[in-house]
């Protein structure tokens, strides 16, 4: 028996993002910039609009019908999200401002219960993120860091991985896929073994969310952050989705408001989690727009947006074609739809501005990741980023303007 693939139908989504239909230097715009932040549906804009203008008041505090109201749409958003990712609980699903912040809550607490010596693994090819959080440990407490190596073809060392696990390791914390590569880490192997030393995982799921599935359960990762508006949501939103008795057992990160049971002036105790890590009054419009996107999403088979974005990716190597005055950075099996380039004799920046002249959008730089930069010998790239809503005629307009950028250089 065969079953026919579900098709993704890429103008259908397309039309719902009114910024897609604008001009950029007289051009049409092709916006391959997602994986720095993707545009927004139309969807989200109307919910966060309606949530300012129609329903709106503080959560969780209030016992009128707006506020009864707005709490509603904030929680429907975090059960949204559970959703999205299969969590077993809405518990589990904490509200933050981004990847970021996320990983430094759970740096910042697992990190008081550490003590010199204590060892983290975390990869070469992480994004600042999912660096900086830990290095503080380092700074501050005399924590270890040790680094996965990256291979040529830009996938883990895994070799080098397990050598690196043993009963020192409080916390594996690794990219589930590569913001420069596109290498989608073989995450179900690196939990099992860091399991198997009894180290909790965290995966900075901030491009791999976009592009793919996520089930924590199926996973069984302790600790899984992403940004909101990577995922067509708004900025200021992220998750951090953490195991219920993994959340349980770390201390708050920020105090304030809605994060404790009660008060004194000699003694405070913390709410159970989720509302023990949201301080203050949260990002409430930022949640509900994240919980339309996530709704928006809802609509597509995730496989077929993959498939899609995976023909977008083959399409511009395709049309290169080898070419010799281009290299790529990343090249390992089951890459996601990021391209990750230099032009010969040119720098990045400068392809990217000279792109920019087509209408085309592009990332250039170190891309919040020096270490892999360095690993690779380069001081930067240039990157196209794919999203549902790019087109193979955009793809192929993408290589005709490169083509004419690298006559620039030659
Ligand atoms: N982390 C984002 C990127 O990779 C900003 O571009």
């Amino acid at each position: 028996m065969s079953f026919a693939k579900p098709i993704f139908d890429v103008q259908k989504a397309r039309a719902d993002f009114p910024i897609l239909t604008r001009e950029v230097n007289g051009k049409p715009l092709i916006y391959l910039d997602s994986g720095a932040s993707a545009q927004k549906p139309r969807q989200v804009i109307e919910a966060m609009s309606d949530a300012m203008g129609r329903s709106y008041a503080n959560v969780h505090r209030g016992l009128h019908t707006l506020a009864n109201e707005t709490t509603d749409a904030y929680e429907r958003a975090r059960e949204s999200v559970r959703r999205l990712i299969n969590a077993p609980s809405v518990n589990e699903v904490v509200f933050t401002k981004g990847a970021t912040e996320s990983i430094n809550l759970v740096a910042s607490s697992l990190g008081l219960g550490l003590k010199a010596g204590d060892e983290i693994v975390v990869s070469e090819m992480e994004h600042h993120a999912n660096i900086i959080p830990w290095h503080f440990l380092r700074e501050r407490q005399g924590i270890v860091l040790r680094f996965i190596p990256v291979l040529d073809d830009g996938s883990l060392d895994m070799d080098a991985y397990r050598a690196l696990l043993g009963p020192k390791t409080k916390m594996v914390a690794v990219t589930h896929m590569s913001n420069v590569l596109g290498t989608v880490n073989p995450v179900a192997e690196i939990i099992a073994a860091a399991h198997a030393v009894s180290a909790p995982v965290l995966l900075d799921g901030a491009q791999a969310i976009v592009h793919g599935a996520v089930d924590v359960q199926a996973l069984d990762v302790d600790f899984y952050v992403f940004s909101g508006h990577k995922l067509y949501g708004p900025t200021g939103i992220g998750v951090l989705y953490g195991k219920a008795e993994r959340l349980a057992a770390l201390p708050p990160y920020q105090g304030g408001g809605e994060m404790i049971g009660s008060v004194t002036l000699e003694k405070i105790s913390y709410a159970d989690p989720p509302h023990r890590f949201e301080a203050g009054t949260p990002a409430i419009i930022e949640a509900i727009g994240l919980g339309a996107a996530v709704e928006w999403l809802e609509q597509f088979d995730r496989a077929a947006i993959a498939a899609h974005e995976h023909a977008l990716y083959e399409r511009v190597k395709g049309g290169l074609n080898g070419a010799n005055w281009l290299t790529e950075i990343g090249t390992a099996p089951g890459k996601g739809a990021i391209f990750s380039f230099n032009v010969a004799g040119a720098h990045a920046h400068d392809v990217a501005q000279i792109l920019d002249r087509y209408g085309v959008a592009v990332r250039a730089g170190t891309h919040c990741a020096e270490p892999l930069m360095r690993r690779f010998g380069v001081t930067s790239s240039a990157r196209a980023s794919f999203a549902l809503y790019n087109t193979l005629e955009e793809a192929d307009s993408f290589v005709a303007a490169l083509v004419k950028a690298q006559g620039f250089f030659s």
